[in-house]
């Protein structure tokens, strides 16, 4: 039930979870269209690792719609760290939606293409149907499963799942930013060229999720950038942008790494490229390639 302002005016009552480091939550913010209002939750990051402060947060504002784009996403140090990641990626979902249930508020959880996994090594290969088997193969990418999969069982039928992939924004910490200061630091650097995905300017995935917000989606729903990259095409192109809005000064060289000979703690899927033509026919948003994205985000930062 959406809520009247003093003008008379319809609005969507909405609380957004996370900080405002955040990229995804900084990026909705910014957008939030005229039709939501964002519930202030105050200056201090709001902890949705706590239930009874979820639940008395959402009682007193009653939000119709909660979107929850808190999340444990350091992915190599979830590894040592596996309580705190499902705390935040499992747990808390389900106090959030407890919350949510009790408000009957729509909500919006973001997840990730680390659910899906190996099926695709070495085998034929097409994008992800939202329905395609998963099978993590990281704590990060096991917690956050288990977090859609409460949802799924427990509020299927007032929630939406948007798993989406590879995010940068001009906010909070990503490649795109990692990559502009190596380049401006070295002279050469090596990047993966043997894992595959699809690059996601953080400013397009929230037009997706207000879009879906004003249908009151359910289900499960996949939003990338459209086209595909390996890191090493990111990084590349990273490069090229760079130079072209005046980001980076002189080009370096890049050397193409198998993911053998750059280990990290957690394992990567190695084809993790979203199916997103379902999504943008149902919310009727357009498919923007992943370059022109990343030239636009560059733009603004330069
Ligand atoms: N980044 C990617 O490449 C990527 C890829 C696929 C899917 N996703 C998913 O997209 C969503 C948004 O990710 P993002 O890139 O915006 O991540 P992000 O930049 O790392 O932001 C996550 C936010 O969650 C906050 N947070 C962590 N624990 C919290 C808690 N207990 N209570 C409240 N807030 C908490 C963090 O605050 P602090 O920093 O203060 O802890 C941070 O502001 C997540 O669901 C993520 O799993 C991301």
């Amino acid at each position: 039930m959406s809520a009247v302002d003093r003008t008379g005016c319809c609005y969507v009552k909405i609380l957004i979870t996370g900080g405002s480091n955040g990229q995804l939550y900084s990026e909705l913010l910014r957008t939030c269209p005229a039709e939501f209002t964002v519930v202030d939750k105050g200056p201090e990051r709001f902890d949705i690792t706590d239930a009874k402060a979820v639940n008395a947060l959402v009682s007193a504002n009653r939000p119709d719609c909660i979107i929850n784009a808190a999340a444990y996403t350091a992915v190599d140090k979830a590894e040592e760290d596996q309580r705190s990641a499902f705390a935040v990626n499992d747990e808390a979902v389900g106090y959030l939606l407890e919350a949510a249930a009790t408000v009957e508020a729509h909500l919006v959880h973001i997840s990730t293409d680390f659910v899906f996994g190996s099926a695709h090594k070495g085998g034929l290969i097409s994008p992800l149907l939202p329905d395609a088997p998963t099978d993590p193969v990281s704590v990060y990418g096991k917690s956050k499963l288990a977090g859609e999969q409460r949802l799924i069982e427990h509020y299927a039928q007032d929630s939406l799942i948007v798993r989406t992939a590879w995010v940068y924004s001009s906010f909070g910490n990503n490649f795109v930013k990692t990559m502009l200061r190596l380049m401006k630091e070295r002279d050469e650097i090596g990047v993966i060229a043997d894992q595959i995905g699809s690059p996601t300017w953080a400013r397009g995935l929230a037009s997706a999720i207000w879009s879906a917000s004003n249908k009151r989606s359910t289900g499960i729903m996949h939003w990338t950038g459209a086209g595909i990259a390996s890191w090493y095409d990111f990084a590349h192109a990273i490069m090229e942008e760079g130079l072209a809005t005046g980001l980076l000064d002189e080009p370096i060289r890049i050397n193409p790494l198998r993911t053998d000979q750059y280990p990290t703690p957690a394992a990567r899927p190695s084809y993790s490229v979203l199916e997103t033509s379902v999504t943008r026919a149902d919310l009727e948003l357009p498919a923007i390639h992943w370059r022109d994205e990343l030239r636009n985000m560059l733009r603004e930062l330069s």
